[in-house]
């Protein structure tokens, strides 16, 4: 070996031995195979490393009395700085021993127990530990002595191994007790060897004695039914010592239909005392109804107490099955209603027409008036309001009369020349139900601006006549309306689209046929043939 390899090993080595701890006690166990070692503590006075060879070691050999240790006696057992270590130790090491330094003398007595096989650890060798529940339990698996030739650590539980794990550090519970093994594997000379340090732990009840509680409200009230059965439990937080009981009057006690179980006492995984006691009434009557039954959990400091009463189940009770049942069907219904509702709105027109229709109604008898409506258009046919025009004297009467069984007046037709335009207009807007108005861009500034004014003079102020708006698409737009105009509601106004509306069935005619007064259908024939129905020029 190389001068600085010999120095650095030995530097090493007495690095290794400074670290170890002196082991003072003088009863050792330990079990056979593992690495061990002896240092004499109080001899750091007279040894330094220079002097190593001034300590001087001994065995009690029996019969033969000391003998003293040296490197040459065996590979196993080596002697480094002041520090004895065996690798590992064996059966026959069992003996006492002892360190010379100078004056100073140090004994020990070894005993070494054989392995057990079928266990990860040596039950002589075992450590115990108490740990009140709640309190911290910790368990690091360190091993100082051997630190740096330890290069692997392993944690068991009842020889299992908790993996990933090197230490326990949590708040103890009853299900931490057992066997905890920390298992350092050392390295020496190529060869592996295993040190086993194993704790029993325990885990004790608290000391710290609690008020004793009944759980839940202070009276609980029990619906019953009569010749039914019924439990009351009684649940409790208490000390070990504590009693638990069922308060019974003098009829109750002596009554075989009123029962008091056993109590069933609990640790919780907290270190909790829970009690659990249930008084059973095997078939309620009336006697067992509004009385109180108290439970009562009390110690020499403390008292707490629970009240139940019977009281006769109310058959007016809803079933929770039936309640829900209700309330879905109240659900359903109230949707059922809502779209019934909202389908009215939408189909308001249809409905009113249809009842009309089946009903046979008609509003028309009894008033005196002689026309359904007055059509108000304007009477000029210019190129520009042709459509209009022809809507007012050839399509309106040729749907509203011929179809539907209205009678309309209309000016070219049915006003007879000769009489004073004004009052004839006047009169005639008098006998009529409904102003309708085909509304074009020129009809305000046209003559027919008399018969919109009287018509709205009668509809707004007078109230009695109803106007019917009936505009063109494109819109014309609402800016030329006279003001008077705009308060109409928008359902009076109606809006024809050429291409939607032709149709008898279009909603354009049925939201005209729902603004026009209710009638029977009598298709007015005679007077329409009589009358030529002017065509659009
Ligand atoms: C471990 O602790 C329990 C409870 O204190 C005890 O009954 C048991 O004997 C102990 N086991 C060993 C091996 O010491
Ligand atoms: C421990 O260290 C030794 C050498 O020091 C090496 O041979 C061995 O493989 C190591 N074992 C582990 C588990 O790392
Ligand atoms: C040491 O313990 C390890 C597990 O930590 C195991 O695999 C190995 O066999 C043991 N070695 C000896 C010599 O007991
Ligand atoms: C259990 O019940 C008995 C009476 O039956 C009582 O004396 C005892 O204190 C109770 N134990 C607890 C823990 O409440
Ligand atoms: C139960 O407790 C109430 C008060 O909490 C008391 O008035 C009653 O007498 C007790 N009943 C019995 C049977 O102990």
């Amino acid at each position: 070996m190389h001068r600085e390899g010999f120095f650095l090993t030995l530097w090493v080595l007495i690095v290794q031995s400074a670290s170890k701890n002196c082991i003072l006690r003088s009863q050792i166990h330990v079990v056979e195979g593992e690495p061990f070692y002896l240092k004499p503590c109080d001899t750091s006075a007279s040894v330094h490393k220079n002097e190593a060879a001034s300590i001087r070691w001994f065995k009690d050999s029996g019969p033969r009395g000391y003998e003293e240790l040296t490197a040459e006696n065996s590979s196993r057992i080596t002697l480094h700085s002041n520090v004895l270590e065996f690798w590992p130790v064996e059966l026959d090491d069992e003996g006492t021993y002892s360190s010379r330094v100078g004056n100073d003398n140090q004994t020990w007595t070894l005993n070494v127990t054989k392995r057990n096989a079928h266990s990860c650890f040596s039950e002589k060798l075992v450590r115990s530990r108490e740990v009140e529940i709640g309190k911290s339990l910790y368990i690091p698996c360190e091993n100082p002595n051997y630190s740096e030739q330890i290069n692997r650590t392993s944690l068991y539980k009842n020889c299992k191994e908790i993996f990933k794990t090197q230490k326990i550090l949590k708040n103890a519970e009853f299900g931490d007790e057992g066997y905890y093994s920390c298992v350092f594997s050392v390295h020496h000379n190529g060869k592996q060897y295993n040190i086993t340090k194993t704790v029993n732990i325990t885990v004790i009840k608290g000391n710290n004695k609690i008020i004793p509680a009944i759980l839940g409200p202070k009276l609980d009230i029990v619906g019953a039914e009569l010749g039914k059965g019924v439990e009351l439990s009684c649940i409790a937080l208490l000390n070990e010592n504590d009693q638990l009981y069922w308060s019974l009057g003098k009829e109750d006690r002596s009554d075989p239909n009123v029962q008091e179980d056993e109590n069933k006492t609990t640790w919780t995984s907290e270190g909790k005392l829970h009690a659990l006691k249930t008084l059973r009434i095997q078939r309620i009557t009336e006697k067992n109804l509004n009385v109180l039954y108290n439970c009562t959990v009390t110690n020499d400091e403390a008292t707490d107490t629970k009240s139940f009463i019977l009281v006769r189940k109310e058959m007016a009770d809803i079933p929770g099955h039936v309640f829900t049942r209700g309330i879905i069907v109240a659900v359903f219904i109230s949707v059922a209603a809502v779209s019934v509702v909202v389908l009215c709105v939408i189909y308001k027109v249809d409905l009113v027409l249809f009842y009309r229709r089946l009903l046979d109604r008609d509003e028309t008898l009894t008033d005196g008036k002689m026309y359904d409506a007055f059509v108000s258009y304007l009477k000029e046919c210019h190129p520009e309001n042709g459509e209009e025009y022809a809507f007012a004297v050839e399509t309106l009467p040729r749907v509203l009369e011929k179809q539907f069984g209205y009678k309309l007046c209309i000016y070219e037709r049915d006003v007879v020349p000769g009489k004073a335009i004004v009052d004839e207009i006047h009169s005639l807007i008098e006998k009529s139900r409904r102003l309708i108005i085909v509304l074009s861009k020129s009809y305000l500034t046209n003559e027919s601006r008399l018969e919109l004014e009287s018509g709205l003079h009668k509809a707004l102020v007078e109230r009695k006549i109803k106007i019917i708006l009936i505009e063109f698409t494109p819109a014309s737009s609402g800016s030329f309306l006279p003001p008077s105009l705009k308060l109409l509601k928008s359902s009076r106004v109606l809006t024809w689209k050429a291409d939607k509306s032709l149709s008898h069935n279009s909603r354009f005619w049925k939201n005209l046929l729902y603004l026009m007064p209710a009638k029977a259908s009598r298709p007015w024939r005679e007077e329409s043939e009589a009358m030529p129905v002017l065509s659009a020029l």
